[in-house]
């Protein structure tokens, strides 16, 4: 595919592998975009934006004047490198409909859910089948509690690849959803002496409500338009924290690059963990999604994700991917929670590419809503957060009354307060999701929000 001259993605994955492997060291100053471009015989954009796409992951850092310089705390005792992106993009949707009791939800603008019309059933059911005729009778035993080994080979190879996580199938644990995940990790971490965990604020409810039922408490850490206040962990006294750095959710901010370098540090300097709930990171629309978090620090970072975006909540596939202090008290509470058969067609979906192909698909498709929606809102809201994922966020005084009206004429809608956690004021907004929606019902919808 490539000769001698790379594309932007293998400039990325070299630049990341000679960090981790420490051929560059912090400090190092980068040939100039012009000069590396010429030396390699690309086109200098090549380099600006894979330099760009690694400043943002907190690879490399950019001082005006001061050329690019490989940042200060990068890599753990990391190995494999990688790291690119992944695509989405779907078919037609169909206008939501239910029974519900007051008004029928004629329109479902509610946040993070997939278009699950778009499931891919043939490959789904091609790969299910290929798992039920392959599968030894071995396989069909209890088997190991970390999940199907071929199905963590395969995530181990994917994450590698769309996420530039370090992932070694031996430290992957296969989990019901983000949330059967975090399930296993807190208790593992009381075990170790933790008590507080920082959670966002504001955030994703179940965030905070797993960790309370650890028994642990869940402190608020702010949010602003840099994402995670991370100055404000010292003061929490908080020994580990729960963030989404790719799209914070709800704000949809990503992570600023010197927010997720201080992180990393404020993990080194004290021992806390951070767990990364990269939960639609796939669904990046204006440039490649910004990396994990995980890559640069495997061992103080535990990585979780999900099926729940990309592919249906309803699989209840989820995986961490745990550093060594929590690998085995994780893997103990591991419950043998999913069926082999589901976990064996994931790996078929991801080796035999549909995967990937469903998620170019979806991204178009749902960039696609993204614009619609965002155009239908026109002046009436400030929207932000609408650079990935699968809902933005549309600032306007009267949020609580236009949701309120909103549901008695049927659209689906969710509000910054009524659903997220939250302990300070925030700025009243709605919170509206575009993927489940075609773009002719997401501009009636949109009418019908505002009229
Ligand atoms: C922040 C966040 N993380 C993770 C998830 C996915 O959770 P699960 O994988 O348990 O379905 C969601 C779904 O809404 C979410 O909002």
């Amino acid at each position: 595919m490539v000769g001698r001259r790379p594309g932007r993605e293998e400039l990325e994955r070299a630049l990341r592998d000679g960090v981790r492997a420490g051929r560059l060291r912090p400090g190092t100053l980068l040939p100039s975009s012009r000069a590396l471009a010429a030396q390699l015989g690309v086109s200098r954009g090549v380099v600006v934006e894979a330099y760009a796409q690694l400043v943002a992951e907190g690879w490399l850092a950019a001082r005006q004047g001061a050329g690019t310089t490989v940042a200060a705390p990068a890599a753990g005792p990391g190995t494999r490198p990688r790291g690119s992106g992944l695509s989405p993009p779907g078919p037609e949707p169909e206008p939501g409909t239910g029974p519900a009791g007051p008004p029928a939800v004629r329109y479902d603008l509610r946040t993070g859910r997939p278009d699950l019309s778009a499931f891919p059933r043939r490959a789904w059911a091609r790969a299910l089948a290929a798992a039920v005729r392959g599968v030894p009778d071995a396989a069909l035993d209890y088997g190991d509690p970390r999940g199907a080994p071929a199905l963590r080979a395969a995530l181990a190879g994917h994450l590698g690849r769309a996420r530039a996580v370090v992932a070694d199938p031996g430290r992957v644990v296969v989990c019901s959803g983000t949330a059967g995940g975090l399930g296993l990790v807190w208790p593992a971490l009381r075990e170790q002496g933790v008590r507080r965990v920082g959670v966002e604020d504001p955030g994703w409810r179940e965030q905070a409500a797993s960790v309370r039922r650890a028994g642990l408490e869940a402190v608020p850490v702010p949010v602003d338009a840099l994402g995670l206040d991370v100055a404000a962990l010292a003061p929490a006294g908080v020994d580990a924290v729960v963030v989404t750095p790719a799209h914070q959710f709800p704000t949809g901010v990503v992570l600023a690059a010197e927010r997720r370098v201080a992180l990393l540090a404020w993990a080194r300097r004290t021992g806390g963990v951070i767990v990364e709930d990269d939960y639609d990171a796939e669904f990046r629309y204006d440039r490649e999604p910004v990396g994990a978090l995980q890559g640069l620090a495997p061992d103080h970072v535990v990585y979780a994700g999900s099926a729940s975006k990309t592919l249906a909540p309803a699989l209840r596939l989820g995986w961490l991917v745990l550093p060594s202090r929590l690998d085995e008290p994780v893997a103990a509470r591991a419950a043998r929670g999913t069926a082999v058969f589901d976990q064996l067609a994931l790996a078929e979906l991801i080796q035999r590419g549909d995967l990937d192909r469903h998620l170019r698909r979806m991204r178009r498709s749902y960039r696609g809503r993204r614009d619609t929606l965002v155009a239908a809102l026109g002046s009436r809201a400030t929207v932000t957060g609408v650079a990935a994922g699968l809902h933005l966020v549309a600032q306007t005084g009267d949020a609580a009354a236009l949701a309120a009206r909103a549901r008695a004429r049927g659209i689906a809608v969710q509000t910054l307060h009524e659903d997220c956690t939250t302990s300070r004021p925030q700025p009243p907004a709605l919170l509206l999701g575009y993927a489940r929606e075609s773009e002719p019902a997401l501009r009636r919808a949109a009418g019908l929000l505002l009229a």
